[in-house]
C-alpha cells in the first residue's frame, strides 16, 4: 500500500468508478497524510503532520475514485495576488491517467475565481508542470516568503526543485510587480537558498 486504498483499487478506464474533483474535507486530512508522507519518506515531498493538514485542509483539492482518494493538492496563498500550488500527488498507481493535470486545473481555476495574478510551485517533475501550462523561471524570482517552508526541508542547503510559474492575468501581474517583489521585514530574515555546485 502508498496510501489509504488497496494497490490494486485503481483501475485507468475500465471497472473503476468514475474521477471526482472536489475541495477537501476533514474526512480527507488522514488518506492526504498518507499520501504525502509516503512521497516525503522518498524525498520528493515535505512531510506534514496531521495538525498541519487540518489547519490547512481549506486549501486542497482532492480526485476520488468511488472512495478512494487518488490524488490532492493545494492552493495556498501568499498576497493578493499570487499563491502557490503545493502538496501535489497522485497515488502511484493513478499515474499518468490525467489525475495531475485534473487537480492542477481545479487549482487554477480556484485561483482564477479569487482574481489571483499568478501561480507558482516548486517542483522536480518540471515536464509535467510544463504540460499543463506552467514556465520553468528564475528560483529568485518568487518573493522571500514564499521560501518559509524552505526552512524545514532537510534539503534546504542543497535544493534543486525547480520554480515555475503560469500567469493568468499578464496585464495585471506586470502591474503587481513592484508590489509583489517588495520584501517585508519578515522577509529580510530568510535567505534565499541556492544550488550547490556539482
Ligand atoms: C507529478 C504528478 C502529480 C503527476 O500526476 P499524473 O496524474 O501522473 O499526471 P497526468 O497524468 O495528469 O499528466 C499530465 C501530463 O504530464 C505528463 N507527465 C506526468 N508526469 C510526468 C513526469 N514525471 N515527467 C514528464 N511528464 C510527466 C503526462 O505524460 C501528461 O502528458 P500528456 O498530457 O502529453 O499526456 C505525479 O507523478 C506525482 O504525484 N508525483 C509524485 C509527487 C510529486 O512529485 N509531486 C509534485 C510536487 S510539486
Amino acid at each position: 500500500m502508498i496510501s489509504a486504498v488497496h494497490e490494486d483499487a485503481f483501475v485507468a478506464s475500465h471497472g473503476a468508478p468514475p474521477l471526482t474533483v472536489r475541495k477537501a474535507a476533514m474526512r480527507d486530512v488522514r488518506p492526504i497524510l498518507r499520501l504525502i508522507n509516503d512521497y516525503a519518506a522518498l524525498g520528493l515531498m515535505l512531510p506534514r503532520t496531521e495538525f498541519e493538514l487540518s489547519e490547512a485542509i481549506r486549501d486542497f483539492t482532492v480526485v476520488t475514485s468511488g472512495r478512494d482518494l487518488v490524488g490532492c493538492g493545494a492552493l495556498h496563498f501568499y498576497s493578493p495576488t499570487l499563491a502557490e500550488i503545493r502538496s501535489l500527488a497522485v497515488r502511484e498507481q493513478a499515474k499518468t491517467h490525467g489525475v495531475g493535470r485534473k487537480l492542477v486545473e481545479a487549482l487554477l481555476a480556484e485561483a482564477e475565481q479569487y482574481e489571483l495574478d499568478a501561480v507558482f510551485a516548486f517542483t522536480y517533475v518540471v515536464e509535467f508542470f510544463h504540460k499543463v501550462g506552467f514556465q520553468a523561471v528564475e528560483r529568485g524570482a518568487l518573493p522571500l516568503k514564499a521560501w518559509k517552508d524552505c526552512l524545514r526541508c532537510p534539503k534546504f542547503q542543497s535544493c534543486d526543485e525547480v520554480a515555475v510559474l503560469r500567469i493568468l492575468r499578464p496585464d495585471h501581474w506586470v502591474e503587481a510587480l513592484p508590489e509583489i517583489w517588495a520584501p517585508t521585514p519578515d522577509d529580510q530574515l530568510i535567505p534565499v537558498p541556492t544550488p550547490l555546485l556539482p
